[in-house]
């Protein structure tokens, strides 16, 4: 997409944003107005947890952008936003991957509304297979989309945070995948992995700065992700499908989780049964999981390189 297509699609929805806000934390208010005042971007808000996100953002009071490749998905859901919920949101249409328009769109948030106080590194994909049926093009695109998407929401806006000298607050969606090893996902959970730690790294850098920084790890969340994925080596389309809506697990509830994390500003968010369990296991017996990381697929591969 050019760049100029970025910001031709930058679409407004209710009413205009309020350029110069206070120091978020110290003002935020209560009840449902508690991100009142608050410009919150979310990537990936087309779909899922993204969605959520921003509609739980927008019912507590912040103006909202809803940031998708997909600009009619974010379309959709900042007018919903507005109709529905009353609220005020945007929608642009971004390719977190690519650097330029990552610039042009923090660039144009920036002008046109102000500096956000939270960012919520949201956009996801995922690839499903064994590490020797991911090709270079499959490695490159998740660690394009799952940690450089990151890096650069981390980068453009922490730094207008940091200039801006108000405080803010960052979350990095991971994952259970970023601490439970699996022989079906190996570029998915390296790339959750990086983003967790990255988490970490940042948060020691711009504490200082009253700019919290939160790693989500949620586990199996029943969203269209597993629809959305590619599947490498044997199709486990339909069975992924299935699973994740048997399990059940609303994306309103880790939306539930991010606001709270960004309230409390907490470090490290496992969502949900497995999350939890994973990273207490993997934190008391990490041998365990990669033990039971080898029984995680198929026979595909047992059988290939027996
Ligand atoms: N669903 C789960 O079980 C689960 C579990 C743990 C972590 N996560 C993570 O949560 C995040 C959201 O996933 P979801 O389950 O809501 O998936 P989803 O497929 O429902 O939504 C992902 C959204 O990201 C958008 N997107 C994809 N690539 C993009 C790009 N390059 N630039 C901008 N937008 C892009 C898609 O268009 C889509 O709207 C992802 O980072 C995912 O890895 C999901």
């Amino acid at each position: 997409m050019v760049v100029a297509g970025v910001i031709g699609r930058f679409v407004g929805h209710g009413k205009a944003g309020v350029p110069v806000r206070g120091r978020w934390r110290a003002r935020a208010g209560k009840g449902s107005e508690v991100f009142g005042d608050r410009l919150v971007v979310v990537t990936g808000a087309g779909s899922g947890i993204g969605r959520a996100t921003a509609r739980a953002f927008a019912a507590h009071g912040a103006e909202v952008v809803c940031a998708d490749i997909d600009g009619a998905a974010a379309e959709r859901v900042a007018g919903a936003i507005a109709g529905e919920l009353g609220g005020t949101a945007h929608a642009a249409e971004v390719d977190v991957a690519n650097i330029d328009q990552m610039e042009d769109f923090a660039r144009n948030i920036i002008v046109q509304y102000g500096v956000p106080h939270i960012v919520v590194n949201n956009a996801g994909i995922a690839v499903a297979g064994s590490f020797f049926d991911h090709s270079v093009d499959d490695w490159r695109r998740v660690l394009d989309v799952n940690l450089w998407g990151v890096i650069h929401g981390c980068r453009l806006f922490g730094a207008a945070m940091v200039e801006r000298g108000e405080g803010g607050h960052i979350v990095n969606i991971a994952s259970l995948a970023a601490f439970a090893p699996t022989r079906l996902l190996p570029a998915y959970s390296t790339s959750k992995a990086a983003v967790k730690m990255l988490s970490d790294c940042l948060g020691a850098e711009l504490a200082g700065h009253g700019i919290g920084v939160t790693a989500v790890c949620p586990g199996f969340v029943s969203t269209p992700i597993a629809g959305n994925a590619t599947y490498v080596g044997a199709d486990l389309r339909e069975e992924a499908v299935r699973g994740l809506a048997r399990r059940g697990y609303p994306a309103e509830r880790v939306a539930a989780h991010i606001l709270r994390a960004v309230h409390r500003n907490q470090a490290v968010v496992p969502v949900n049964a497995e999350a939890k369990i994973g990273y207490t296991l993997s934190r008391i017996s990490p041998g365990l999981m990669r033990r039971l990381a080898r029984w995680s697929g198929g026979t595909r591969n047992q059988q290939k390189f027996r």
